[in-house]
């Protein structure tokens, strides 16, 4: 392809030539490392970021060893995620020196932040791009300013861009989706950072929702999950969409994350109740059992309206399962308002907890609070819940063992050769002896035995 002078200067033309004339001189498509961590919505991100990437000529790599480009996609939500990426960084100085035509970005929430921006700027010079969340619409740009003119970039600003309904998302697993429905957060709970790395909430329109996922269901994609910090105020009602969702022909099922207790309302329910592939399951982020703690988290419900909800599904549905996330430790909690914690998990009866020790984010309201009980102590709490879990789950589990479940294989178990693992319609992990190539497959499962992070069974139609 003939570039034009003038097109030199078009980020997407200029690096799709660059990377072509890499390609003619070595053979190869350069490659790009791209590392996501935190929750599913960044791990939706990266797959955007891949999708741009691939149009302008990248292939992609595990081995930091073989890139050109390494992006790190970062989490903030708490200290020991952010640290990983310092330390990562810092793994990578030795390769730049060696290889100095690599170029190193970092994006994501931690990237959305001045005071990272800053540090990295200062203590972490093999770093050549910096750029936050509301940027990865502006990707070519940002790499042809550190490619082509040779700067070190820092892009933080907090434009309020359009959602791009166009994106390719370069998804790498063939049966299992993550589709973005809404980005950002209003609530600003007072622990939390998100809300400052994600700024306000924006809701993708319904329709291109809607034939994203006709699309990946005529692809055969077994499995939708539809992400957002709290799907419940998608600004065109979760519910319908729900519906909508469910009305599209095919076999696949639906889940999504996150939705906040303060507004899982009735409607909510029965959708999820009606629709035969929306999951039996609902992840409903507790936080703390304490009427005190939860106001001072400013989370906007009391324990009595979230045993509501539960109480709602459970007459329903005696089988649904519920998992949640649990803060331990927030500044001021004393142990007793912790047991409070440890009393309505045992009422609830999860599934699945996931259980943080309350890690400090400065620039959020509870950074100021004071905060007497030490790290070490509630890592000791921290334990003390997840043993109240443990055995509260594997009893609860037994109401599986001796019934049939369909499960979607996503592949080698951990029980051994020859076993697979897949999740049924619940969400809980089965493991049951099968062949590989039953993969990204629904399988009858009957379920033999339950142990207290899986369920066990045997295959039941041949
Ligand atoms: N929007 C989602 C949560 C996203 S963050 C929701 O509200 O359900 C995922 C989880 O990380 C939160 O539910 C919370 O339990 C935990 N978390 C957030 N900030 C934290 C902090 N500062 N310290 C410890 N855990 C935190
Ligand atoms: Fe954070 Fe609360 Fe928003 Fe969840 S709902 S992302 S915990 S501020
Ligand atoms: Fe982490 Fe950002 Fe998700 S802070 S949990 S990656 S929204």
């Amino acid at each position: 392809m003939m570039i034009s002078l003038d097109n030199q200067t078009d980020p997407e033309l200029f690096l799709t030539s660059h990377n072509e004339s890499v390609y003619r001189m070595t053979g190869r498509r350069p490659l790009a490392l791209i590392h996501s961590f935190g929750c599913q919505q960044n791990v939706s991100d990266g797959e955007r970021l891949m999708g741009r990437l691939a149009k302008v000529g990248y292939g992609f790599t595990k081995d930091p060893e073989e890139a050109s480009l390494i992006i790190y996609n970062t989490c903030a939500v708490r200290e020991n995620a952010e640290d990983r990426v310092y330390g990562n960084l810092g793994d990578l100085k030795a390769l730049k020196e060696r290889k100095p035509e690599l170029v190193i970005g970092i994006c994501g929430c931690m990237a959305q932040q001045k005071h990272v921006a800053d540090k990295i700027k200062g203590s972490y010079r093999q770093v050549d791009l910096v750029f936050g969340t509301f940027a990865y619409n502006e990707l070519y740009r940002l790499l042809y300013e550190v490619i082509a003119n040779k700067k070190r970039v820092f892009e933080q600003s907090e434009k309020p861009t359009d959602i791009d309904e166009e994106f390719v998302q370069l998804r790498e697993n063939k049966f299992q989706a993550f589709v973005p429905i809404m980005y950002g957060c209003n609530n600003f709970c007072t622990y939390c950072i998100v809300p400052y790395v994600r700024g306000r909430e924006r809701s993708r329109v319904p329709g291109s929702v809607i034939s994203e996922v006709r699309q990946l269901v005529s692809e055969g994609y077994k499995e939708i999950t539809l992400l957002g910090q709290n799907v419940n105020s998608y600004s065109y009602g979760f519910p319908q969409l729900l519906r909508d969702i469910n009305a599209i022909e095919g076999d696949f099922r639906i889940r999504f994350m996150s939705s906040h207790p303060k507004d899982a309302s009735d409607e909510l329910l029965d959708t999820i109740l009606g629709c035969e592939k929306v999951c039996k399951s609902l992840h409903l982020p507790l936080q703390a059992g304490s009427d005190r703690i939860l106001k001072a988290m400013n989370r906007s419900y009391d324990t009595e309206k979230y045993l509501k909800i539960v109480d709602y599904i459970r007459r329903r549905a005696p089988e649904f399962s519920l998992t949640t996330d649990i803060i331990v430790g927030f500044p001021g909690e004393t142990y007793e308002e912790f047991c409070m914690t440890k009393d309505i998990i045992r009422q609830v009866k999860y599934d699945n907890i996931y259980s943080f020790v309350y890690s400090r984010r400065s620039g959020t309201p509870a950074a100021k609070l004071e905060d007497s009980i030490s790290d070490k102590q509630k890592g000791l709490w921290l334990r003390e819940l997840l043993l109240e879990q443990r055995n509260t789950s594997s009893e609860w589990l037994q109401r599986f063992v001796g019934k049939t479940a369909r499960v979607l294989a996503e592949g080698e178990g951990r029980t051994g050769a020859g076993y697979l693992t897949g999740k049924n319609d619940e969400g809980i992990i089965v493991e049951f002896e099968g062949d590989i190539s039953l993969k990204g497959q629904f399988v009858n499962v009957n379920i033999t035995k339950a142990m207290n992070w899986a369920l066990m069974g045997e295959i039941a139609d041949k």
